[in-house]
C-alpha cells in the first residue's frame, strides 16, 4: 500500500461551505458580491421603447427591469413599497412604471412620481422604491446592487469592441454559480468530459492532455483575479502551459483554442443561491463576427454556447430531460459523458451535483488548484466585507475595472522554463488595445 503525503487532500470547513454558498444581501459574500457590477440581463428581453416589465432574479432579489419612452433602463425591487403588488403587473409610461393596484408611479430612480392615494407624498423618501443603477452596453445591461458609486465597468475586451465584433447569449442552470464557474478553471476535467473533443483534434497537444491527466497548476494573482496555467509535459520534453483566468467575481476566460481565433468569456450570475444565469460572451478583435458565425451560436452549434428552446434561456438539453444522455454513446466511446455539446456537457455535471453541494464534503487534490484558489479569495473578500475592512484597503480584485481583457493563451515553452514572458506576449496580441479604456454605456 502506498500512502499518499497528508498534504495531497484539501478540505473545506462546513463554516466556509456555508460562507460560499450565500449570496442574499446581509451575507458576507452576497456583500462582497454587491461591490462589482454584475450582468442583470439582455438588452433583447426589454428591446423596444417603452417595454413592459421583466422580472430579473439577482443575489436572491426579486427586481424587475423596465424599458421607458426614453429608451433609458430601470431596476426597481419587485414588490411595490405601498401594499406589495409585483411590479412585473404594471404599466410603463413617459414617468415610469405605475403599480396598477393603487397607481402608484416611480421613475427609473425610484422617486415616487405620482401618488393618487396619497398625493402629499410624491418624491417622498418615505415612499421611494428601491431602485439600482444600470449600465446597457453591446446587448447587455449590467445592474449594481451595491451601496455607494458604483465602480467603473470591467474592461472586458468585449466591451471595448464595437457590436459588430461581438455576440452574447445566455442560459438558465440549476446550481449555485461558484459550482458552475469551477468547471471554467478545473483544466483536469478535460481528459475525461469531453475527451472525443481531444480524440478528434488529434493533435501532440491534445494527445499529451489525454495522456497527462495530472497536470501541474501555477496560479499567481493578476489585476482582476487569478491567471492560472495547467502544465503538462510534451513529447518532445517541453513543458505546454494552457493558461486561463478567473476574473473577479463572476467571470472565467474560456479556455478554448479555435482556428477563427474568437475569444470568450462567461459570466456566472447568482439568481439565488440555487440557480445561475450562464451568460457566453464571444468577440473577435480581428474584424467582425460574420453572420454565419451568429447563426452558429444561437444554434449552440460553435463557441461557447448551447443550443437553446426556440424563445427561451433554456438550453434544449437540460436537466429536464437528463440532457439526453446517450448511453449507447457511452457506451462505445463516441461521447464519454453521453451528452452532446461541449457546454451541456458542463452542465450535466455540475447540475449532478445538486442545487448547491455541500463543498465540505469534497476531497480536494492538487489538480483542483484554481477551485481552491479562487474560494480563497472569496473567502477572504467575504470575511473584510463581514469585518469592515474597506475593499480598496484590503486590495480586492478587480474594482478599478482594470485587468478584465485577458484573454486565455496556450504555449510551448522549454521545460522548467518561466511561461510568465511567452504568455503576456501571447495574450498582449489578443487584447482589444493595451492600455484599454471601457466606453460608460449609456448609464441609467
Ligand atoms: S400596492 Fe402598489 S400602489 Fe398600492
Ligand atoms: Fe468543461
Amino acid at each position: 500500500m502506498t500512502v499518499a503525503p497528508a498534504d495531497l487532500v484539501t478540505r473545506f470547513t462546513p463554516a466556509e461551505h456555508r460562507t460560499l454558498a450565500q449570496t442574499k444581501a446581509g451575507t458576507p459574500l452576497g456583500k462582497a458580491l454587491r461591490h462589482y457590477w454584475i450582468p442583470a440581463l439582455l438588452s433583447e428581453e426589454i428591446a423596444e421603447a417603452p417595454a413592459p416589465p421583466v422580472r430579473v432574479r439577482l443575489l436572491g432579489e426579486d427586481l424587475v427591469a423596465f424599458r421607458g419612452a426614453d429608451g433609458r433602463v430601470g431596476l426597481l425591487a419587485e414588490h411595490c413599497v405601498h401594499r406589495g403588488a409585483s411590479l412585473w403587473t404594471g404599466r410603463v409610461d413617459a414617468t415610469g412604471i405605475q403599480c396598477v393596484y393603487h397607481g402608484w408611479t416611480f421613475d427609473i430612480d425610484g422617486n415616487c412620481v405620482q401618488n393618487p392615494t396619497c398625493p402629499a407624498l410624491r418624491y417622498d423618501e418615505r415612499v421611494r422604491q428601491p431602485s439600482y443603477p444600470t449600465a446597457e452596453v453591446g446587448g447587455l445591461i449590467f445592474a449594481y446592487l451595491g451601496e455607494g458609486d458604483p465602480p467603473p465597468l470591467p474592461d472586458l475586451g468585449w466591451l471595448q469592441v464595437p457590436d459588430s465584433a461581438r455576440f452574447v447569449s445566455k442560459r438558465y442552470h440549476p446550481c449555485h454559480w461558484l459550482q458552475a464557474l469551477e468547471a471554467d478553471i478545473d483544466s483536469a476535467h478535460v481528459a475525461y468530459l469531453h475527451r472525443e473533443d481531444l480524440v478528434a483534434a488529434g493533435t501532440v497537444h491534445t494527445q499529451t492532455m489525454l495522456d497527462h491527466t495530472d497536470p501541474e497548476f501555477e496560479i499567481d494573482t493578476c489585476p482582476a483575479g487569478l491567471t492560472i496555467a495547467a502544465i503538462r509535459r510534451l513529447p518532445t520534453g517541453a513543458d505546454y502551459v494552457r493558461i486561463n483566468h478567473w476574473l473577479a467575481p463572476y467571470y472565467t476566460v474560456v479556455p478554448a483554442d479555435n482556428p477563427e481565433g474568437l475569444l470568450g468569456i462567461h459570466a456566472w450570475v447568482p439568481i439565488d443561491d440555487e440557480s445561475c444565469w450562464i451568460y457566453g460572451l464571444t468577440w473577435t478583435v480581428d474584424g467582425e463576427l460574420t453572420e454565419e458565425q451568429r447563426t452558429r451560436f444561437r444554434r449552440g452549434t460553435a463557441g461557447i454556447y448551447a443550443e437553446l428552446v426556440p424563445g427561451q434561456y433554456v438550453a434544449r438539453r437540460n436537466h429536464t430531460n437528463d440532457y439526453e444522455i446517450d448511453r449507447q454513446a457511452q457506451l462505445l466511446g463516441i461521447r464519454w459523458s453521453g451528452v452532446a455539446g461541449n457546454q451541456e456537457q458542463d452542465d450535466i455535471i455540475t447540475a449532478s451535483m445538486g442545487p448547491a453541494y455541500d463543498r465540505s464534503r469534497e476531497r480536494l487534490v492538487p489538480t483542483d488548484a484554481a477551485v481552491i484558489a479562487t474560494r480563497r479569495t472569496l473567502l477572504a473578500m467575504a470575511h473584510d466585507a463581514e469585518t469592515g475592512v474597506a475593499p480598496g484597503a484590503a486590495g480586492w480584485p478587480g474594482l478599478a475595472g482594470r485587468g478584465y481583457d485577458l484573454p486565455s493563451v496556450f504555449i510551448d515553452v522549454d521545460h522548467g522554463a518561466d511561461w510568465r514572458p511567452v504568455a503576456a506576449e501571447a495574450m498582449q496580441a489578443k487584447q482589444v488595445r493595451a492600455e484599454s479604456t471601457v466606453p460608460a454605456g449609456n448609464e441609467s
